[in-house]
């Protein structure tokens, strides 16, 4: 033991008089090694937090402003388990914009140091147990968009420093034992009874409740609450708490028994589909073959109806046209529709090669990508069978919309934004081995008529390779999509996936085209156009006009999302499980009543 620390620490001893001090962790790196020292992990979530690494900006839960300082820009740790208190070393990380630590099991107080992160943009301490008061110089966050320390054990008075956060959009200080007047000053006059719910000593206009009787006697008294006071209380809530998390567990453990149930049905349905894998071979002339390739069997056809329907497509049955070729619509005799995309590209290797590929891709299902049904091989082209998707693309929905297209308003998007996520989710992390997209933009995100997203085309960049067309493809859109590094090399990987990912988001809440001509002209993209405004805290110069009904908190989320996708190294982009993860527990989840109140109000 003794033996072990000695070699450990003559270890560091060299290591600091050889190695340069890049590679020791900057003063973020260890101010948040003390944050983790109080808290209580009992997960050991940040089991990678370590004190050797070369960088804390890939630590769960991290994420840093781009530049060599490594900053931290935000720290992103809700639904954790995590106990304990929150060190007053958190006021160290002054370049801190995003703090989201709630439904944790935190307590203390929060510390007046938090002030000194005079760039923080959204403060999330929702469902803890934290105590003590609000910071009273908490006024001087003034980029505070959303403040949220809902269902704590809060006491005292408002400060009324709130009024002068003019930029403050959500505040929810409900279920608390907030006490006294509600200060009716500044951006405070803004909010309603909403944002101050089950705090029954708060009084003032907000909440519709008087604080002085007409005679000017105090209708609620000064807060003179002693601490045994409000021990029954708060022991009420921990007792809740308690019961929620009893339910939870159960509901878990529930879901993990249904997803093992459903996971060995998946196998063997996989089997079986493999097994369905039907080939058909039709001799139309001696020489040139016609072969018509159907997967999983489910296209109710026979091969001739098919092959004559496919032979008859013509001009006036084009729907678009991309980088691998011409898309046509399919209609067959008892109105089943499908979409054809006819191959004018060379592929890799021989036509086994390619066909076995392909049957792979046929065999790849899932609810947000789109459905190959088949392969055809005429003499004179190939043609790929696909489900046809009645909206459309998003490229059109967003860019080409004409009056008769219904507008897509905020929770479409979010709706489209999830969608997505899980499709290509689904491609990274579910499929053995694992399928790189390559080609994440929005004319390959298609919809149904329920406004679900299906991720088109993927995999097809890597069977279809073509040279030439490589390029011209690059120009012809996809160009703004790609990440850097991707740019640089070539070579696709699942990080590049993500980025693209994120100018997807970003194309989602500006409603403009990731190349704009407006930003284009001043040397940016998309990318770098949103960190310019947000830099400067244009938020409503951001949001596309169209989407009136796009609400701060899951506004910030995608945004912040969008910023950690589209990150320059693609290191420290998170995965899209953790993309999925985050997007679930925040857009959708944990209160979908929340979710939805939050349109139909509009
Ligand atoms: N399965 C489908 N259902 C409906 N429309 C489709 C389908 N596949 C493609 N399209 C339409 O055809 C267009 C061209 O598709 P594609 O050849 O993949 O090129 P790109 O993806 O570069 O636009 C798409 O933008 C879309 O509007
Ligand atoms: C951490 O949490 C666990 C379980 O919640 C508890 O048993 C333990 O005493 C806590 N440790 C500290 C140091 O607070
Ligand atoms: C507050 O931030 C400054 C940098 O802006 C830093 O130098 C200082 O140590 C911080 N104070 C505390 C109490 O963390
Ligand atoms: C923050 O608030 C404190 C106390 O209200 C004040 O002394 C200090 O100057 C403020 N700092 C900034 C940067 O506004
Ligand atoms: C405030 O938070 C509570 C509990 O966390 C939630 O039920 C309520 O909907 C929130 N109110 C607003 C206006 O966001
Ligand atoms: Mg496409």
């Amino acid at each position: 033991m003794e033996m072990g620390i000695v070699g450990w620490s003559s270890l560091v001893i060299m290591l600091t008089v050889f190695c340069p001090s890049s590679l020791a962790l900057t003063l973020d790196g260890l101010a948040l090694l003390e944050i983790k020292s109080t808290f209580n992990d009992t997960k050991n979530v940040l089991g990678n937090w370590q004190e050797f690494d070369e960088t804390h900006c890939a630590w769960t839960g991290i994420s840093c402003h781009s530049g060599d300082e490594q900053r931290v820009r935000s720290i992103n740790l809700p639904y954790m388990q995590l106990g304990g208190i929150i060190s007053p070393s958190i006021g160290k990380l002054s370049r801190l914009q995003r703090l989201a630590l709630h439904q944790n099991s935190l307590h203390g107080t929060i510390p007046n140091e938090l002030t000194n992160c005079t760039e923080l943009r959204a403060l999330y301490l929702r469902g803890n147990f934290f105590q003590g008061g609000i910071p009273s110089n908490i006024g001087n966050l003034s980029y505070l968009n959303i403040l949220d320390l809902s269902s704590n054990t809060l006491k005292g008075a408002i400060p009324s420093s709130i009024g002068r956060l003019s930029h403050l959009q959500i505040l929810n200080l409900s279920t608390n034992f907030f006490s006294g007047e509600i200060p009716d000053i500044g951006v405070l006059s803004t909010f309603d009874k909403s944002s101050f719910n089950g705090n029954l000593d708060l009084c003032g206009r907000q909440v519709q409740k008087p604080c002085r009787t007409s005679l000017g006697f105090p209708v609620v008294l000064p807060h003179a609450e002693s601490d045994e006071a409000a021990v029954p209380a708060k022991r009420s809530s921990h007792y809740m708490k308690g019961v929620l998390i009893g339910a939870m567990a159960t509901m878990g453990l529930a879901l993990v028994m249904i997803l093992s149930f459903l996971w060995t049905r998946l196998l063997s349905k996989k089997e079986r589909a493999a097994k369905r894998y039907t080939e058909v071979k039709k001799q139309v002339d001696p020489g040139a073959s016609t072969k018509l390739i159907t997967f999983h069997g489910d296209l109710p056809y026979t091969s001739s109806e098919i092959i004559e329907k496919l032979e008859s497509l013509d001009e006036e049955h084009i729907i678009g046209s991309g980088g691998y070729g011409t898309v046509y619509r399919m209609v067959m005799n008892d109105c089943g529709t499908f979409a054809v995309k006819r191959i004018d590209r060379s592929c890799e290797g021989s036509d086994q090669v390619f066909e076995r590929e392909l049957e792979i891709l046929g065999s790849i299902k899932h609810i947000n990508l789109v459905n190959m049904r088949g392969y055809c091989r005429l003499p004179s082209s190939r043609l790929l069978i696909y489900d046809y998707l009645a909206l459309g693309s998003l490229d059109d929905l967003l860019h080409e919309n004409t009056q008769q297209r219904r507008l897509l308003n905020w929770s479409d998007r979010l709706k489209i934004a999830l969608g997505s996520a899980r499709g290509l989710a689904y491609l990274h992390h579910e499929c053995s081995p694992e399928i790189v997209h390559r080609d994440i933009k929005s004319s390959n995100i298609l919809l149904d008529e329920n406004m679900e997203p299906h991720i088109s085309d993927f995999g097809l960049g890597k069977l279809l390779v073509d040279e030439e067309a490589h390029v011209t493809t690059v120009v012809a859109g996809t160009f703004g999509y790609l990440a850097p590094e991707y740019l640089q090399s070539g070579r696709a990987t699942e990080k590049s996936d993500v980025y693209s990912f994120g100018v997807l988001l970003l194309e989602l809440v500006t409603g403009k085209r990731p190349t704009d001509p407006s930003f284009v002209k001043r040397g940016l993209n998309v990318v770098g156009w949103v960190n310019t405004l947000l830099r400067d805290n244009r938020l409503e110069d951001v949001v596309d006009k169209r989407c009136s009904d796009a609400d701060a908190g899951t506004l910030e989320v995608i945004l912040e999302l969008a910023e950690r996708c589209t990150d320059g190294n693609a290191d420290d982009r998170p995965s899209m499980n953790q993309v999925l993860q985050l997007l679930e527990q925040e857009v959708m989840s944990p209160c979908p009543s929340e979710f939805y109140e939050s349109h139909s109000d509009h």
